[in-house]
């Protein structure tokens, strides 16, 4: 008797198995950064989610698929192949179309069209639609002619930033302190094509001299709901000295953008933007990222990024209270209206980037690295350049870990954040020392 009730048993569950991995769903997320196994890391806690593939991922990372990120023909064979929701991280394969071709192979795909992320792949063709849609942000003219933009910057009595129009990992932005550091940006993006042909044209803006955050929202083109707030460290240096990096260490919330600001940033930017590309014919669907200078209590936006922030998604994720995949299919089908408020854990994240030595310029890798299993369960070392051979974990590129660690208190968080780092050890390790100050001082 006992025989038969266990196959039964067995046949049921085998059943709802089956069900089970029926309703669930693949997810592929594209990147390889802490932002891209931050975002695998919260995905796979879905209730909705068998696996999370990541392509090509890191060393962190789990369910690797070895596809580069501008290999839109593989990564989209592979989306096919395995029935995947894919979720784009970086900017390169947006700019690059990758959510167009995957709608027309019916692949369902969260990031914005290749012409929603003009925002970022063209900091001129972001200036002119904030211009003419009134978003605020730094006055700026346009050249390709080094002569003429001499003279421009000759004849003003402010200082300024140079600008690279596209894509430039980052680097094309040269803030200067004077005329004679002006003409020698000029001429390192226009006259010796430092960033190739990203540098065709510059914008030369005036500079803004105020407190910058982050301000990230999700959007379905309809709607844009806010993420929390956040803060990067973008220079090498503490005390922001130094060369600018792809950022070493970020916070969520930030003091600095209060209720009153966050409402001026959605109304004034984000809800504007959104609107105004509607407008104008484009549907921005995905993370839509204003990088905001503060003055005189007035938000400016200073770039666009049509993607999340690395590392700001870091400690935005790991303080998520919802289950993002729910917020991501939301976007892609155009209903974020009809989704329940988004909630937050009521602490304060800190992520500190450990670097490789030398970065941003270059820098040794293949270094093992240490110290992994002395880490409480409290705090995520997300992975960015690490790979691992041997189920070793070795140093493989600029930005190597970001240990994220909660705290009851930004100071809190940001001791748990540097204890775990300090635990964390290779040869040629550095970390800023202070990660999340700025915001201390603003509480
Ligand atoms: P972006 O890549 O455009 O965000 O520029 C990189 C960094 O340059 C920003 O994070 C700011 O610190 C700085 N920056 C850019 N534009 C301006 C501006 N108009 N005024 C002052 N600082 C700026
Ligand atoms: N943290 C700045 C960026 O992601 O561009």
């Amino acid at each position: 008797m006992w025989h038969y009730k266990a196959k039964l048993l067995y046949t049921i569950w085998i059943i709802l198995l089956g069900r089970r991995s029926f309703l669930l769903v693949n997810i592929l997320v594209v990147g390889s950064g802490g932002r891209e196994h931050a975002l695998s890391w919260k995905l796979s806690q879905s209730s909705k989610v068998e696996t999370v593939f990541t392509a090509p991922g890191n060393g962190g990372t789990k369910n690797n698929i070895p596809i580069n990120v501008d290999d839109l023909d593989r990564l989209s064979d592979f989306a096919q192949k395995n029935n995947c929701f894919t979720v784009v991280g970086p900017e390169i394969p947006l700019a690059a179309g990758i959510v167009d071709k995957f709608n027309q192979h019916n692949l369902k795909v969260f990031g914005p069209s290749k012409q929603a992320a003009q925002l970022e792949s063209s900091k001129i063709w972001a200036k002119d639609f904030m211009k003419r849609n009134n978003i605020p942000t730094a006055q700026f003219e346009i050249f390709d002619d080094p002569k003429k933009a001499q003279d421009y910057v000759s004849s003003l009595n402010y200082n300024v930033v140079v600008k690279a129009d596209g894509l430039a990992a980052g680097k094309g932005v040269i803030v200067c302190n004077d005329t004679k550091e002006a003409i020698s940006a000029i001429h390192t993006i226009l006259t010796k094509k430092s960033f190739g042909i990203a540098g065709n044209r510059i914008i030369i803006e005036e500079r803004i001299d105020g407190i910058e955050a982050s301000y990230i929202a999700l959007s379905d083109g309809n709607v844009a709901i806010p993420m929390a707030s956040s803060q990067d460290h973008k220079r090498i240096f503490d005390y922001d000295k130094g060369p600018n990096t792809g950022g070493m260490g970020a916070y969520s919330p930030t003091p600095i953008i209060d209720d009153d600001m966050a409402k001026k940033i959605q109304e004034k930017i984000i809800d504007k933007t959104i609107c105004a590309m509607k407008d104008e014919g484009i549907m921005f669907k995905g993370f839509l990222y204003a990088g905001i200078m503060i003055r005189d209590d007035e938000p400016y936006v200073l770039e666009y990024n049509v993607r999340m922030g690395d590392p700001e998604c870091q400690p935005i994720t790991m303080r998520m209270d919802f289950d993002l995949y729910d917020y991501f299919v939301a976007c892609v089908e155009g209903r974020l209206s009809s989704m329940p408020p988004i909630s937050w854990k009521n602490q304060f994240a800190v992520c500190v980037v450990l670097a490789s030595e030398g970065y941003p310029e270059s820098y040794i890798k293949n270094e093992e690295i240490f110290g992994f299993d002395l880490i409480s369960n409290q705090v995520c070392v997300f992975h960015a350049g690490t790979t691992k051979m041997n189920g070793q974990i070795f140093s493989n590129g600029g930005r190597v870990l970001g240990v994220t660690a909660l705290g009851d208190t930004l100071e809190s968080a940001i001791t748990n954040a540097y204890t775990a780092s300090e635990k964390i050890s290779w040869p040629h390790k550095y970390c800023r020392k202070d990660i999340g100050k700025k915001g201390l001082s603003y509480l």
